[in-house]
């Protein structure tokens, strides 16, 4: 398993990485502190969760230094027509000089009210984000996309300046994508798995392959899911928690064989589903089959 991998920049993306995805304010900021003080270096937020402010008062509090943590933010879908704006702001809630990795939420612009923005297109929001990275590489180390499928990377693969450094997209055993996953190995871009347990009260902790091969290595079930992007290339894995004893343990990777990752893969044949469904009107399947 690895612990670490290498974007397309050079620059080194810790595996395991905190997720904040619906941790509520009062607890995001503890939860990073307590994450960065015991081992993780790796923090994931974005602009749209609504708890910039906070992870980053948990960054100061933790006492480590800036420049050992990988933090990642995105620039919310209805701020599609002004990521300049956006990037200040993020910069500014976080408290943080750079961001280690911008991506865009969603191929997907909005209304302030919600709706679907029909008259900006996301490829020129992706130009504006070159623009500043480029413009801007004290402030932006890197650059990336989130919830892309492979037809909207493959129309924004030949006009990109800059390859997205990350796809950040859900990955856990009943949504593994592995056309996605594939295309994006194949380009070098790195795949980064979130819900990778299936989200809240997910039904893959108990699944029965799962739990076997957690009872095999003497690890939670978890681990197991966790673990199975960090035995992958180009991986890297998202746990959120806002539990001291589950982000303790949930930075625990072990080594899977072939064999537990080939049953791993088999659970979707019969146990597929997606924890994030953004069911926005006007969007379509966002080339999602199961995202309608
Ligand atoms: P909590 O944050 O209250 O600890 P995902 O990472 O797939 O989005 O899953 C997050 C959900 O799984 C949250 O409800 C989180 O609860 C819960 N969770 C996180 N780590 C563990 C764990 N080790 N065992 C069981 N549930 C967990």
């Amino acid at each position: 398993a690895t612990t670490s991998v290498t974007l397309n920049t050079g620059a080194i993306m810790p595996t395991v990485g905190l997720g904040t995805w619906k941790s509520k304010p009062g607890q995001v900021e503890h939860a990073v502190e307590f994450a960065l003080k015991n081992g993780y270096r790796h923090i994931d937020t974005a602009a749209g969760y609504q708890n910039e402010t906070e992870v980053g008062q948990g960054l100061k509090a933790s006492g480590i230094p800036r420049e050992q943590v990988f933090l990642t933010t995105k620039l919310d879908n209805p701020d599609q027509r002004n990521p300049a704006a956006a990037l200040e702001s993020s910069l500014k809630k976080l408290d943080t000089p750079y961001i280690d990795l911008w991506l865009m939420h969603w191929p997907a612009p909005m209304t302030r009210d919600g709706k679907a923005d029909k008259g900006h297109d996301w490829l020129d929001t992706w130009k504006a984000m070159e623009d500043l990275y480029l413009a801007y590489p004290e402030k932006l180390k890197a650059i990336g996309v989130s919830n892309f499928s492979v037809e909207y990377l493959q129309r924004l693969l030949p006009v990109a300046r800059v390859v997205p450094a990350v796809d950040q997209i859900e990955l856990h055993p009943s949504c593994p994508q592995h056309d996605v996953v594939e295309f994006c190995q194949k380009k070098g871009i790195v795949l980064t798995a979130y819900s990778p347990l299936g989200s809240d009260n997910s039904p893959l902790l108990k699944n029965e392959v799962v739990n076997r091969i957690a009872t095999k290595y003497s690890v939670s079930p978890a681990n197991v899911l966790i673990s199975l992007h960090a035995n992958k290339p180009l991986h890297t894995v998202l746990p959120k928690s806002v539990t001291n004893e589950r982000i303790l343990s949930n930075a625990k990777i072990i080594d899977l064989t072939k064999e537990d990752i080939n049953d791993l893969h088999g659970i979707d044949k019969t146990h597929h589903f997606r924890a994030c469904h953004p069911g926005w009107t006007g969007f379509g399947s966002l080339g999602f089959p199961d995202c309608e």
